[in-house]
C-alpha cells in the first residue's frame, strides 16, 4: 500500500518519533510506501511530497519539531480544497493518508473521512485537549519543562519576596496549566475554564506575605480570563486559517493589576515555545512511537475514519468524528483538588 502521511499544527516533541514509528513497521516490517508531505495540509494542496523509507526516521527517535515541517494551513478554507486534495491523492496513487495533528488538523481528516476517503488520525498536541484519548503526546515533555522552569522560578521568588507569575500554553483547556501547577507546586492555579478570581489571587498573595514565606508562585495559562476584560488576552487581533487568535499577555496583566492591589513586587515571565522545541521526554518517545506503529496496523486492516488513541495504557482507535470537535478541558473536581493542595 502507498500512504501519505502529514503533521499539521503546532509542533509538538514527538512527531518525529511518530514518523519513525509508522515508516519503520509500514515500509521496512510490510514492505509498504510512504509519501510524507510537507508542511501538513499546505503539502497536499501544492503536492508537495517525498517519499519516506527507513534511513530517513532511522535516527528520529529523540528530536524535536518535525523532520515534515508544518503549517496551519486550512485545506478547506477555500473554495476548491477537496478537489485538490483529491488531486494530489490521485496524482500519488495514494491508498490511505495518515494525518497526525491537533483539533483542527484532526477536524479537516474528519471532513476528508466523511467525504469518503480513507483516513487515519494520530492525535498530537502538547495542549492534551482531544478527546477520545488519554493523553496526547507532547504534553508529558511541555510539562516537564514548566515543573523545571517552576522550580527555578521558586528559588529567586523566594529570595526576593516576590510573587512571580508564569504564563504558560492552553487556550481553551488548562491542562498544562493543571499539571505544571501541581508538579511545579504553584500557590495558584489559573486555567480557561473558571475565571480568574482577583480577590482570592490577592488573598493569597496577603497571606503568604503576612504570616507564610513571603513569595507566591502564580501559574496562568494563556487562556485564562480576567473579570474586566472580554474574552481572552490577545497580542494581536489576527486569526489564523481556523480562526484562533494569537493568544499572550494575560501573565503581564495579572501581574499589574496584584502588584497595584497589594503593591507588592510582581514579575512575570512567558514560557512561550520553549515548552514545545527540543526533544521529546523518555514518556513522549514511548507514546509517539506506539502511536505511529498503532496507525500502520490500523492502516494495513484498513480501519479507516479513526484515531489512536490511548485508554489507560492501551492503545485503542475512536472514531475521528467522537475525537474532534470536542475539547477535553480540565473538569471542576481536578481543579478543586488543585485549590486544596495549593496556597
Ligand atoms: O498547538 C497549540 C498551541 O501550543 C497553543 O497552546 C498555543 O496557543 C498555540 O499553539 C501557539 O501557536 P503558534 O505557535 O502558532 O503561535
Amino acid at each position: 500500500m502507498r500512504v501519505g502521511i502529514l503533521t499539521g499544527g503546532g509542533d509538538c516533541p514527538g512527531l518525529n518519533a511518530v514518523l519513525r514509528g509508522f515508516v519503520l513497521r509500514h515500509v521496512v516490517e510490510r514492505g509498504g510506501e510512504v509519501v510524507g508531505f510537507e508542511r501538513g495540509w499546505k503539502g497536499m494542496l501544492e503536492d508537495k511530497a517525498r517519499p519516506l523509507g527507513a534511513a530517513d526516521v532511522a535516527d528520529q527517535w529523540n528530536t524535536g519539531g518535525t523532520i515534515l515541517g508544518t503549517s496551519r494551513t486550512n485545506p478547506l478554507g477555500g473554495p476548491d480544497g477537496l478537489e485538490r486534495i483529491r488531486a494530489t491523492w490521485q496524482a500519488r496513487g495514494l491508498d490511505a493518508l495518515v494525518a497526525v495533528g491537533g483539533d483542527d488538523t484532526l477536524g479537516v481528516a474528519t471532513r476528508l473521512s466523511l467525504a469518503g476517503l480513507a483516513v487515519v488520525g494520530v492525535p498530537k498536541t502538547i495542549d492534551n485537549d482531544l478527546s477520545g484519548t488519554d493523553y496526547t503526546f507532547g504534553f508529558d515533555t511541555a510539562i516537564n519543562i514548566c515543573a523545571e522552569a517552576l522550580d527555578r522560578l521558586h528559588t529567586t521568588a523566594r529570595s526576593h519576596g516576590r510573587v512571580l507569575v508564569c504564563e504558560v500554553m492552553g487556550r481553551q483547556a488548562g491542562w498544562i496549566g493543571a499539571y505544571a501547577g501541581l508538579a511545579g507546586g504553584a500557590h495558584v492555579t489559573l486555567v480557561p475554564e473558571f475565571p480568574i478570581d482577583l480577590d482570592q489571587v490577592c488573598a493569597t498573595v496577603r497571606r503568604r506575605r503576612e504570616s507564610g514565606p513571603g513569595y507566591t508562585i502564580i501559574v496562568v495559562s494563556e487562556g485564562a480570563s480576567l473579570p474586566d476584560v472580554p474574552g481572552e488576552v490577545t497580542v494581536s487581533e489576527a486569526k489564523d486559517a481556523f480562526g484562533h487568535a494569537r493568544l499572550g499577555g494575560i501573565g503581564e496583566r495579572l501581574a499589574a493589576r496584584i502588584e497595584s492591589r497589594e503593591q507588592v513586587e510582581v514579575r512575570s515571565v512567558v514560557l512561550g515555545h520553549l515548552q514545545r522545541g527540543g526533544p521529546p521526554s523518555a514518556y513522549d518517545r514511548v507514546l509517539a512511537t506506539r502511536f505511529g506503529v498503532r496507525a500502520a496496523d490500523l492502516v494495513d486492516q484498513r480501519e479507516f475514519g479513526v484515531m489512536v488513541a490511548l485508554s489507560g495504557t492501551s492503545l485503542v482507535s475512536v472514531p475521528l468524528a467522537e475525537a474532534t470537535g470536542k475539547l477535553k478541558q480540565v473538569p471542576a473536581s481536578f481543579y478543586d483538588m488543585i485549590q486544596g493542595v495549593s496556597g
